[in-house]
């Protein structure tokens, strides 16, 4: 399973890409506004840190002006991958650019058809959202299971990336299911890696290996 990050933030990006673990990027118009910064210059800062897929939005909501959109950020770096709305002009958009050798990310796939007909019109990561489907009392793993299924039956060439992520046990659930990706806040990266035992392990080796040192000094 591939780990992406999902943040615009160079920091976050700084710290699990220095882990050496880190695959790509995700990210959204709230989480690049979040920042404050130019868009193209926060994208190109991003694809200096980690070398892999970079998601970047598109913000216009018809085929052509996402077209016009993706091809200039398809401009900006080569790990730029043009992100697109799951909408009726978003996947004109997605063939488009991928008839044109751009990879391109659908976005806000809240079911199984949407993921079928993101995958038919070329895209090269499907983005189903769990996390928001758990919000509304719908189980989004449930999802990523009938993706992971679906997917296993063609040969698409689209992955999973399984995407709205708030808890370590739903890269776990991911994981046993078969998705390719997971693109995780810097907050569910840090919670991944935490076990109590491991923690109190190491206190306590610490805790006897300074003990010895006194013993040996005297
Ligand atoms: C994915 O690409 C999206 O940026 C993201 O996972 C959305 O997550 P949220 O539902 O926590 O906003």
């Amino acid at each position: 399973m591939k780990f992406f990050l999902d943040t615009a933030n160079l920091d976050e990006i700084r710290e699990a890409a220095s882990t050496g673990i880190l695959d790509g990027v995700t990210t959204n118009p709230s989480l690049i506004a979040r920042e404050g910064n130019d868009f193209e210059d926060q994208l190109i800062k991003i694809c200096a840190i980690v070398d892999g897929p970079v998601s970047a939005e598109v913000v216009s909501v018809e085929a052509e002006g996402m077209v016009a959109e993706g091809r200039s950020l398809a401009e900006v770096h080569p790990n730029i991958v043009v992100k697109c709305p799951f909408t009726l002009d978003g996947l004109k958009a997605t063939k488009l650019l991928s008839d044109n050798n751009i990879r391109v990310n659908v976005t806000l796939i809240f079911s199984a058809p949407q993921a079928i007909m993101a995958a038919k019109a070329g895209a090269s990561f499907v983005s189903p959202f769990v996390g928001r489907l758990d919000d509304i009392s719908h189980e989004g793993m449930a999802l990523i299971a009938d993706i992971v299924t679906i997917f296993d039956n063609y040969d698409y060439g689209a992955e999973i990336l399984t995407a709205s992520i708030r808890s370590p046990m739903q890269i776990v659930e991911a994981a046993r299911l078969g998705a390719d990706i997971c693109t995780l806040p810097f907050k569910v990266f840090l919670q991944l890696m935490k076990h109590p035992l491991t923690d109190s392990g190491l206190h306590q080796f610490l805790k006897d290996w300074e003990k010895m040192q006194v013993t040996v000094q005297k």
